[in-house]
């Protein structure tokens, strides 16, 4: 797929012949054992990509999404599937760090990832170092002899900063400090993690690959230095995903390019809208000047996903309330990148430990899904009219 354009890899990868046969999409195999033709071929064989073993290191129904991952990232060496995004945070986590070690963490992380650090990792004898994610090339001073990783996420869970990731991976780099990213929001197609300098790029599948809300799964891919570490790690740590979840985001991924699209056409334009009502004091958006870090978004990014935040300007929790349970079209429930739309209320005060949170009023985020925009916004409209009269 060498020189083809990101729309093209996305229908082809992973689509080898051998693995498919005469059918359009690799089928589900499924299986634990491999059968060997002789003893001698059984003791000559060994675990890799693409090489019948045992099912925890695959089936073609595997390397197919795996390889089709890989072909999306420029400057990748290989991907790793697990059973989860967060499970893909872990094993990329436990690939790169040793007890005795220094994670770098930006504040903004995502919740279950910084209870790994706070508990799994420290208890392993590493600890864990929250920074400010606007830091941009200061990472520098905060880099010390301990430091093996720094880890980034952007734009940051709920708060939605965009971080300086060439600047923070330049950094780290000349520092001889691995680097990893949550790139689930913008995906490879609107940010090239590994291009940008990043060494270990994570994706929860679950949210814009599978795309359809249907699916758990996550991925890793990694740089050629890193991913012999990274395929060891996740096999000591027997993780593996089903034939049959490989399968749906493979299906997934041949229409993420238009899905997401269209998640960035209905969201920018009610990010917009938003913006312009009495009752919202802030949107969190990339694409939008309020945003922190929005110059990186503009410098680095492709585009923009379907996922944003906002600030409603004054009340507490239960003017939220009122407002979150008022909306009809939005599914109140965890996760994002499906079909359809989703709020949650958002605290991120209660999590940061670098940074403070502060604003006028308390945080909601949106997903935006494949819905009539607008329909979403006629939705939203009646419900900050409740929330605005107090009824
Ligand atoms: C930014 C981010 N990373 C990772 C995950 C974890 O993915 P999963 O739900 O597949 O474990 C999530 C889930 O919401 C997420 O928002």
């Amino acid at each position: 797929m060498k020189g083809r354009r990101t729309d093209t890899r996305l229908v082809h990868g992973g689509r080898r012949r051998e693995w498919r046969g005469r059918l359009v999409n690799p089928p589900v195999h499924r299986g634990s054992t491999l059968l060997f033709d002789s003893v001698a071929e059984m003791r000559a064989a060994a675990p890799g990509f693409g090489k019948p073993y045992y099912g925890l290191h695959g089936t073609p129904t595997q390397w197919a999404l795996a390889e089709a991952l890989t072909e999306l990232e420029p400057g990748a060496a290989g991907t790793t599937l697990h059973p989860n995004g967060l499970a893909a945070v872990t094993a990329a986590l436990l690939s790169v760090l040793s007890t005795g070690d220094e994670l770098l963490m930006t504040d903004s992380v995502y919740g279950p990832t910084r209870r790994f650090c706070d508990g799994f990792l420290k208890r392993y004898g590493v600890t864990t170092r929250y920074y400010d994610p606007l830091v941009g090339s200061g990472i520098s001073e905060l880099i010390g002899e301990r430091t093996k990783a720094v880890f980034l996420e952007s734009p940051g869970s709920l708060t939605m900063e965009v971080q300086d990731v060439p600047a923070i991976c330049a950094a780290a780099k000349a520092r001889g400090v691995a680097t990893l990213l949550d790139n689930t929001w913008a995906t490879p197609l609107f940010f090239p993690a590994l291009a940008m300098g990043v060494d270990l790029s994570i994706l929860a599948g679950t949210k814009y690959v599978g795309g359809h809300s249907d699916v758990m799964l996550g991925s890793v891919t990694a740089n050629a230095p890193w991913y012999p570490k990274l395929e060891r790690t996740s096999w000591d740590l027997g993780q593996s995903v089903s034939p049959d979840d490989a399968w749906l985001c493979s299906r997934g991924l041949r229409t993420m390019g238009v899905r997401l699209r269209q998640h960035e056409a209905s969201a920018s334009r009610i990010a917009g809208w938003l913006r312009e009502q009495p009752q919202v004091a802030a949107v969190l958006h990339p694409a939008f000047p309020d945003c922190p870090g929005h110059e990186a978004w503009v410098r680095d990014f492709k585009g923009s996903s379907g996922l944003f935040s906002f600030v409603l300007r004054g009340g507490g929790d239960s003017e939220r309330t009122r407002f979150l349970e008022a909306l009809e079209l939005f599914g109140l429930g965890y996760s994002w990148g499906g079909f359809e739309s989703l709020v949650v209320p958002a605290d991120p005060e209660r999590l940061r430990t670098a940074t403070r949170w502060e604003s006028e009023g308390p945080l909601v985020r949106l997903q935006i899904g494949l819905e009539d925009p607008d329909d979403l916004i006629e939705d939203l409209a009646q419900a900050l009219g409740r929330w605005n009269s107090g009824s």
